[in-house]
């Protein structure tokens, strides 16, 4: 390691013990959640958050029906997927003027199982991107590389060509109205969640990346088997700015410890979506 990396470790090492900031808090519901069953949840995390962002999106039904509950908690709330035609013959989806008019202003899209078993490609998930930034919603756009690509050590170009691909067209002014979710694939649903040390390297190459491409840098969640046992650790990691939950943002009890982790160890007054432009170079050309 080089000095000035040596230095740059103990730096952010410091900051990240002393200085914890605002961290995002999202639940993906999947496939999971009855309206009478959302209603139950939301009933036993009721007002618990006040410093931290909370975010849940649950299947289509709950999300109508449960929108002004959400709304009241202070919760953001948004569709798990939708499409990115205008309105027409598309059996099946739901555009933004629908979640739109049921007061969405959070969305997500390119979560890997809509990459696995709905086969949207890189090219579908960006026109997802840019039908969601152009109508005003804040997208967390997932991205994650598979067990091989870690393995293989490819898992950087695997995850700069996502970003490339799902951020083409995005302009820089458009990029705060853009949160990425890292959500390696092989640590989804198995109950082991990333190393510090993996997930620390690798949000610091997302946010190198876009610093690259953007000349600034958004918020960068982590997903995949993050609970109530692991949040602690993994949220004061210095590039970490928050979570995106499944199994454990389906238990309220979990979901609510995760939520009080993130309050204890939150210094007020520090905004949970900086991005400071330094230059355009997005914007090059266009
Ligand atoms: P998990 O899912 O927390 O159950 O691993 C995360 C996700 O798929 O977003």
């Amino acid at each position: 390691m080089g000095q000035n990396t040596k230095l740059e470790k103990i730096v952010r090492d410091v900051v990240s013990a002393h200085f914890h900031k605002a961290l995002i808090i999202a639940a993906n519901w999947k496939m999971n959640m009855t309206i009478l069953q959302g209603k139950q949840f939301l009933n036993q995390i009721d007002g618990m958050a006040a410093q931290n962002k909370i975010l849940i999106f649950p299947p289509s039904t709950a999300l109508a029906s449960l929108a002004l509950d959400f709304a009241r908690n202070g919760i953001g709330y948004g569709p798990q997927n939708f499409s990115e035609k205008q309105q027409g013959a598309y059996t099946g989806e739901i555009s933004v003027e629908m979640i739109r008019e049921i007061g969405c202003q959070y969305a997500l899209t390119g979560h890997s199982e809509r990459r696995l078993y709905y086969h949207e490609t890189d090219e579908v998930i960006n026109s997802k991107v840019l039908r969601g930034v152009s109508e005003g919603l804040q997208i967390i756009l997932c991205i994650g590389e598979t067990l091989t690509d870690r393995e293989s050590g490819s898992y950087r170009k695997v995850l700069l060509h996502q970003l490339e691909t799902d951020l083409r067209g995005v302009r820089s002014e458009e990029l705060s109205q853009i949160i990425i979710a890292y959500e390696p694939i092989w640590a989804i649903g198995t109950g082991k969640s990333a190393s510090e040390e993996q997930i620390e390297e690798t949000h610091g190459f997302i946010k190198q990346s876009l610093r690259q491409l953007y000349g600034c840098t958004i918020p960068v969640l982590y997903g995949g088997s993050v609970n109530d046992k692991n949040a602690a650790e993994i949220g004061r990691l210095f590039d970490v700015d928050g979570f995106l939950i499944g199994s454990a943002g389906l238990d309220a009890v979990k979901f609510s410890r995760i939520i009080r982790l993130a309050e204890e160890s939150c210094n007020e007054g520090i905004e949970w979506n900086p991005c400071v432009f330094t230059n355009k170079k997005r914007d090059k050309g266009k």
